[in-house]
């Protein structure tokens, strides 16, 4: 209860709480109390009764995709850690993931440890951020975070190939959130989407923090990066799928506009053809045929 009264006495809370959930239909917010007081985790990341609901989403359903493929291990990564809430907010999700998947999730942070590298020009928001913004508290957050989580810090782009070396393709990245403000920092961060296709799930769930503000836009920032790395890729392409919202219980909460979708195109699973099941058969309620499930009368 202390909690919940601690984060509405947040502006941003208050925003979310007025904003985005309250105007959603009645019944649905409803049957959320419901699911708070008596869900599964599942469900409540249906419900987005999940603190940061994109973590949540993009880390429970990695791992179920991972299942499926018959994984058993998958990678998770925040670019920009700050001092560490969002990662530590992934390591807390990935422990219950792991417990209803079987999944065991590792998860790694990037950061410079001493916060914001100089802007370069205005495509990284000089009016939104600035050099030394969002320090660490690095020997507390590590304390914290020992034997859960890896946080490799320095340049983004002087770690970025090196990391090659953490990840197999028994152990895919899954899950990517982008926390790094800059267009430039962005640059760095879309190099790693360029590692060999196995190193992915297929279908890799991207977050992008940094696209909501009224200055962002798709000639600065992360979305002008995102915009020229598919120009440069053919076989792979990060994009928002239009229909994700309809595909949501709750549609308003601004992070189901910031979950992308990461396609690998060159992906083997997107070229193996699936000679060994039976063939799709179409109902027609018009006519009569033998197994034919949908009919009139
Ligand atoms: C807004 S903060 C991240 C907040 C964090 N994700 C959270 O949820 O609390 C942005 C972080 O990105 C890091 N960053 C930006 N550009 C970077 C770069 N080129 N290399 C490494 N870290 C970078 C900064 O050090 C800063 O801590």
């Amino acid at each position: 209860m202390g909690f919940v009264l601690k984060r509405l006495s947040q502006k941003n809370s208050w925003n979310k709480l007025f904003k985005q959930r309250l105007t959603e239909p009645f019944h649905l917010n409803f049957m959320a109390i419901f699911v708070l007081l008596f869900g599964s985790f599942r469900k409540k990341v249906a419900y987005d009764l999940v603190v940061r609901p994109q973590h949540a989403f993009g880390i429970l359903h990695a791992a179920d995709q991972a299942k499926l493929r018959g994984l058993s291990e998958i990678t998770i990564i925040e670019f920009g850690v700050a001092n560490g809430a969002g990662l530590m907010n992934m390591i807390a999700i990935a422990e219950k993931v792991t417990k209803i998947t079987g999944i065991k999730i590792h998860i790694y942070g990037f950061d410079t440890g001493t916060g914001m590298p100089e802007p370069k020009d205005y495509r990284d928001h000089p009016e939104y951020y600035n050099t030394g913004d969002f320090p660490m508290n690095k020997d507390l957050l590590e304390e914290k975070i020992k034997g859960k989580a890896t946080i490799i810090y320095g340049p983004i782009k002087a770690n970025i190939s090196k990391f090659l070396s953490s990840i197999s393709e028994a152990n895919p990245i899954g899950f990517v959130t982008i926390d790094v403000d800059y267009y430039s920092s962005t640059k760095d961060v879309l190099e790693l989407f360029k590692f060999e296709a196995t190193l992915f799930l297929p279908l890799t769930f991207v977050y992008l923090d940094d696209i909501f503000m009224p200055h962002h836009n798709s000639k600065c920032g992360e979305l002008l990066a995102i915009e020229e790395f598919n120009a440069e890729e053919a076989m792979r392409e990060i994009s928002y799928h239009r229909f994700f919202e309809n595909q949501r219980i709750f549609r308003n909460a601004n992070w189901v506009k910031q979950l992308y979708y990461f396609h690998v195109l060159d992906h083997p699973y997107r070229s193996e053809l699936k000679r060994d099941r039976k063939a799709y058969v179409l109902d027609n309620p018009y006519l009569k045929f033998e197994g034919n499930k949908k009919q009139f009368n």
